[in-house]
C-alpha cells in the first residue's frame, strides 16, 4: 500500500524513480510524485491519477539532480489531490511514506504551538513538519529524522531527503517493508527489491524499527535502541524480479495463464521420492488438537478451503477468520493449537497483527507466504513458500492457486502423521497431485468459451455464486474476483443456504454461477439449481463431462472443465472462476490490474 523510491546517483534521477515507481505502482495509483535535490536546491513534481500523469508533467517540467526520492500513493489521510500527493515537503525537508501515523493529530497541536501549520489532509506532511521543527532547534539532518521518527506512532516506511544535502537520504522501517539496494557508486531504497531491480540485485532488507543512514558509498544502520547493526546483503535472482507482460494483454492474464507452471514449482518444492517434506523442522501434526488459521481476502478463502482439507481428510479441527475480526476479537487460543498465516506479499498489516495476538499463545506460528523476506515469514517461527514467482496483478490468481497446493500437502502430511492415511494412500493423491499441472493446462484450453459466457454476463448487475463443500469457498472467491475487477455486484452463498433467504433474488437478470463437480454432493447442488431454474433464474454450470451430461442440459451456459478427483477440484476450477472475472472486466472495459480503489499490499489496518 504506497510504494516507496529513494536513489543517490550517479546521472540524473527522474527517469530511474519513474521506473521505479512503474515497478511499484501495484502497491497504490491515486498519485505519485518525487522529489530531486539539484545544486543543493530541494524541488518536487506531483500529479493526480496514475503515474504515466507524472512522467507527461516531467516531459514539461522537467527535475534535474541526481539524489531524489518518489512514491505512488493509495490514499489513506486526504482524498487523492496533487495537495495530498507525496513526497510532502515542510520547509528543508522532503518525506515519502508508507503507512499510517496515527498520533498525527497530537502532533499536528504540539507543531502548531510552534507556529507550524499543515497545508494537507494527511498524517504524512506531519512527519516533514516535525523534521523541519527539530532542524529549525538546531539538529543535523540525521539527527532531526531520528528525533522525528521516534515520535511516531503507527505504520510506517520512509524515505527523507533534505534542502543542501546532496549526498544523504534517511530510510526507516516499522511495519511496512522496506530495503536497502546497493549500487556502485549509487545507494537506494525502495519498497521491495523489485522496485530496485533494473538498478542492483544487492539488497538488504531493514528490519522492524531500524533506521538506514545513506551516502552514495554505503548504508549505516541502526536498529530501534540506536545500536549499530549489521544486516546482510542478499544477491536476489534477477528472474523473481521480472516484471513484464510476457506478451499478454494484462499481468492478471499472464499470471492465469502461468498456473500450470507454478503449481508445478511448488510441487517440486515439496514432494520428493519419499513424499511430502516440509522445510527445516518440518509440524509434528500429531501434537496438535487444533489448528487456527487467520488471512484476508483470497488468502482467506485459501484458508477456508483448507478447513475441509484438514477436516476431512487429517480429523484436525480448523477454525478460521478473517485477519481484521480475529484481532480485535482476542480469540483464546486453547493448548496444543498451532496457528497458521497466509499472505501472498507477507505484509497484511491486519493478518501480521494476528500473527503477533498468537504469538505467546498459539503452540507454533507458521506463514504461507509468497514473499520469503516479508514480515510474515520472517517472525513465523516456519515459513512455508508457495513459490508462485511475482504476483503483479491486483486481483490474486496464481498466488491462490498455489497457496491452495501448499494447504493441501499440508493437510496431507497431517492425515499421514495422525493415522488417518495410509502411505499407498498418500502415494495415490501425490501422483494425482504431479498430474495435476497438466490438467489446468487443458483447462486453460476452455479459454475461449469462458470468454463468450463471460460476454454475456457483463451484461448483469448482479451475479449469484453457488457452491457446495470445498466449492462453497470458491464460490466466494469467484464472487470476489469479479465484483474487484469487473465492479459487478456478486455475492456467494452456500448451495443449500439459498432457499433460506437469498433466493428471493432470483429473477432472470441475475445470473447463477454454479461450481458442481460430479462429486458425492452433486445431487444435492443440482436440486438446489433446480430451486433457482424454477424461479427463472440463468444458471451458468461450472462442471466436469459426468456433471454436464447428467445436468448441463438445463443450465443456460456450461464450463465443462477436465475430471479431476474431488480432493484437488478446488484448484482446477479456481481457473475457470478467475478466467469469468478476467473476461467479464474486459469486456466491461475496466482497469484489469489496476482495479479502482484497490492495492495490491495491504499495509494498513
Ligand atoms: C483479491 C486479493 C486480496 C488479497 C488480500 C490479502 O484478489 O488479492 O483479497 O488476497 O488483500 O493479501 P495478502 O495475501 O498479500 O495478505
Amino acid at each position: 500500500m504506497c510504494g516507496i523510491v529513494g536513489i543517490l546517483g550517479t546521472h540524473e534521477v527522474a527517469p530511474a524513480l519513474v521506473e521505479a515507481l512503474r515497478r511499484l505502482e501495484y502497491r497504490g495509483y491515486d498519485s505519485a510524485g518525487i522529489a530531486t535535490v539539484n545544486e543543493g536546491r530541494l524541488d518536487r513534481r506531483r500529479a493526480v491519477g496514475k503515474l504515466v500523469n507524472l512522467s507527461d508533467l516531467l516531459v514539461h517540467d522537467p527535475l534535474a539532480g541526481k539524489s531524489g526520492i518518489g512514491h505512488t500513493r493509495w490514499a489513506t489521510h486526504g482524498a487523492p489531490t496533487e495537495g495530498n500527493a507525496h513526497p510532502h515537503r515542510s520547509g528543508p525537508v522532503a518525506v515519502v511514506h508508507n503507512g499510517i501515523v496515527e498520533n498525527y493529530k497530537d502532533l499536528r497541536a504540539e507543531l502548531a504551538r510552534h507556529g507550524l501549520t499543515p497545508h494537507t489532509d494527511t498524517d504524512t506532511e506531519t512527519i516533514a513538519m516535525l523534521a523541519q521543527h527539530h532542524l529549525d532547534t538546531g539538529m543535523a539532518p540525521v539527527e532531526a529524522a531520528f528525533a522525528t521518527i521516534d515520535k511516531l506512532e503507527g505504520a510506517f516506511a520512509l524515505a527523507f531527503l533534505f534542502d543542501g544535502e546532496e549526498d544523504l537520504m534517511v530510510g526507516a522501517r516499522k511495519g511496512s517493508p522496506l530495503a536497502v539496494g546497493h549500487g556502485d557508486g549509487e545507494m537506494y531504497l525502495g519498497s521491495d527489491a523489485i522496485a530496485l531491480a533494473p538498478m542492483t540485485n544487492r539488497i538488504t532488507y531493514l528490519e522492524e524499527g531500524d533506521r538506514a543512514v545513506l551516502t552514495r558509498t554505503g548504508a549505516t544502520i541502526r536498529d530501534a535502541e540506536g545500536r549499530a547493526v549489521t544486516r546482510e546483503v542478499r544477491t536476489i535472482s534477477m528472474d523473481a524480479a521480472r516484471v513484464d507482460k510476457g506478451g499478454h494483454k494484462h499481468f492478471m492474464a499472464k499470471e492465469i495463464a502461468e498456473q500450470p507452471s507454478v503449481l508445478s514449482d511448488t510441487l517440486n518444492a515439496y514432494l520428493t521420492q519419499d513424499g511430502i517434506a516440509l522445510p527445516g523442522p518440518g509440524i509434528d501434526f500429531a501434537a496438535l488438537d487444533r489448528l487456527t488459521i487467520t488471512a484476508c481476502g483470497t488468502a482467506y478463502l485459501a484458508g477456508f478451503t483448507a478447513k475441509y482439507w484438514f477436516e476431512q481428510i487429517a480429523r484436525l479441527p480448523v477454525d478460521v477468520d478473517v485477519a481484521s475480526e480475529f484481532r480485535y476479537r482476542e480469540p483464546p487460543i486453547p493448548p496444543r493449537t498451532a496457528a497458521l498465516f497466509i499472505s501472498q506479499s507477507g505484509e497484511t498489516a491486519d493478518t501480521l497483527a494476528a500473527l503477533r495476538y498468537c504469538r505467546d499463545k498459539a503452540t507454533a506460528l507458521y506463514g504461507v507466504v509468497n514473499v520469503p523476506e516479508s514480515s510474515i515469514a520472517r517472525e513465523s517461527d516456519l515459513a512455508l513458500p508457495i513459490h508462485a514467482g511475482v504476483e503483479i496483478g491486483v486481483a490474486s490468481t496464481k498466488a491462490f492457486t498455489c497457496q491452495l497446493t501448499v494447504l493441501l500437502l499440508l493437510a496431507l502430511k497431517a492425515a499421514e502423521q495422525r493415522g488417518h492415511l495410509t502411505p499407498e494412500a498418500r502415494d495415490k493423491v501425490l501422483a494425482q497431485l504431479r498430474a495435476l499441472p497438466g490438467v489446468l493446462n487443458t483447462a486453460l484450453g476452455r479459454d475461449q468459451h469462458i470468454e463468450a459466457v463471460a460476454q454475456e454476463l457483463a451484461e448483469a448487475r448482479d451475479i449469484l455464486f453457488l457452491g457446495r463443500g470445498a466449492m462453497y469457498p470458491l464460490a466466494h472467491e469467484g464472487a470476489l474476483k469479479l465484483k474487484e475487477i469487473s465492479y459487478i455486484h456478486a455475492e456467494a452463498y452456500a448451495s443449500g443456504e439459498l432457499k433460506h433467504g437469498p433466493i428471493a433474488l432470483i429473477d432472470q437478470h441475475v445470473p447463477v454461477v454454479v461450481l458442481a463437480p460430479r462429486d458425492g454432493l452433486f445431487e444435492k447442488t443440482v436440486s438446489n439449481m433446480q430451486e433457482v431454474m424454477a424461479r427463472g433464474g440463468k444458471v451458468v454450470l461450472i462442471t466436469d463431462a459426468a456433471g454436464a451430461e447428467s445436468a448441463g442440459a438445463e443450465a443456460w451456459k456450461v464450463i465443462q472443465m477436465p475430471e479431476v478427483p474431488d480432493l484437488l477440484a478446488p484448484i482446477l476450477y479456481a481457473l475457470p472462476a478467475q478466467l469469468l472475472a478476467y473476461h467479464t472486466a474486459v469486456a466491461k472495459g475496466t482497469d484489469v490490474d489496476q482495479p479502482r480503489n484497490l492495492a495490491k499490499s495491504v499495509t494498513v489496518e
